[in-house]
């Protein structure tokens, strides 16, 4: 049993070898280049909330409701901190603290479901209902919770 004995490998030519030296070359250009794309996406993230806006969850289909209008200015009258909002997970502690960048709350959480955390409506959702409920339940001073005065046009 030796008829089919491997042929041996074609010797490395010096062609070879500048071609293997050029796409490294490619390869490591490529690769600073993108680093340096994704740093300086990092730093043009905003520190300083907007003055009040419209929130919108962008979707693949027509929303089903009116935008909702938020304001950082009156949360932070009634002294909610901004890390209650803002978080940046590692492990179960939030490292994310005042004057660090902030992504948008769909760069972590996705339109479908996902393991271990919720997906974009129902982090809104839970964030924005859930302290407002716990405030009335707390007979506090809380924002709305009935769908109509969180979505509206103005
Ligand atoms: C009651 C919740 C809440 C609090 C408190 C809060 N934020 Fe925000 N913040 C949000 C939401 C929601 C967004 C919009 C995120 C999105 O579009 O995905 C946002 C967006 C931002 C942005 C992005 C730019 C913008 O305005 O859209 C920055 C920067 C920011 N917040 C900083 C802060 C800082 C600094 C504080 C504390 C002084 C703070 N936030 C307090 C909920 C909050
Ligand atoms: C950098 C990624 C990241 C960003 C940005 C982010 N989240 Fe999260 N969020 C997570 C992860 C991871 C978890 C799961 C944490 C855990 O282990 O329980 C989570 C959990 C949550 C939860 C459930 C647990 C809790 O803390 O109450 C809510 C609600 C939530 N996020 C809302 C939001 C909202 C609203 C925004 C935007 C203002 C946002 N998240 C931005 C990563 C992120
Ligand atoms: C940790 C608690 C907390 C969280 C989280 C929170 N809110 Fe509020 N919200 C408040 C308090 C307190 C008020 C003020 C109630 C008052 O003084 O009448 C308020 C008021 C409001 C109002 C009423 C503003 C007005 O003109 O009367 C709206 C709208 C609102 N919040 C939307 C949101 C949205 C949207 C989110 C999520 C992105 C959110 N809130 C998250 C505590 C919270
Ligand atoms: C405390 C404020 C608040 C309340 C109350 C609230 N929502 Fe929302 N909802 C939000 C925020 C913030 C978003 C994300 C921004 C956006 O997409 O408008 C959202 C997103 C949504 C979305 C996904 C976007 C779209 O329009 O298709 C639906 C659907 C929705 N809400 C339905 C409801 C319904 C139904 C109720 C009442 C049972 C309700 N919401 C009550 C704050 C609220």
């Amino acid at each position: 049993m030796s008829g089919n004995r491997t042929p041996p490998a074609p010797p490395i030519t010096r062609t070879d070898l500048r071609r293997y030296r050029i796409r490294r070359l490619w390869a490591i250009t490529a690769l600073v280049l993108g680093a340096a794309i994704l740093v300086g996406a990092q730093s043009r993230l905003p520190t300083e909330p907007s003055k009040g806006g419209f929130l919108r969850i962008i979707l693949k289909r027509p929303p089903e409701k009116p935008p909702v209008w938020f304001s950082h200015q009156l949360h932070e009258e009634r002294r909610v901190d901004c890390h209650t909002c803002h978080h940046d997970y590692q492990g179960k502690r939030n490292q994310w603290r005042q004057g660090m960048p902030v992504k948008k709350c769909q760069t972590c959480h996705a339109l479908g479901t996902q393991v271990g955390r919720p997906d974009v409506k129902n982090a809104f959702h839970r964030q924005c209902k859930g302290c407002h409920l716990k405030r009335r339940q707390q007979r506090r001073k809380a924002g709305p919770i009935e769908c109509q005065d969180c979505h509206r046009e103005t």
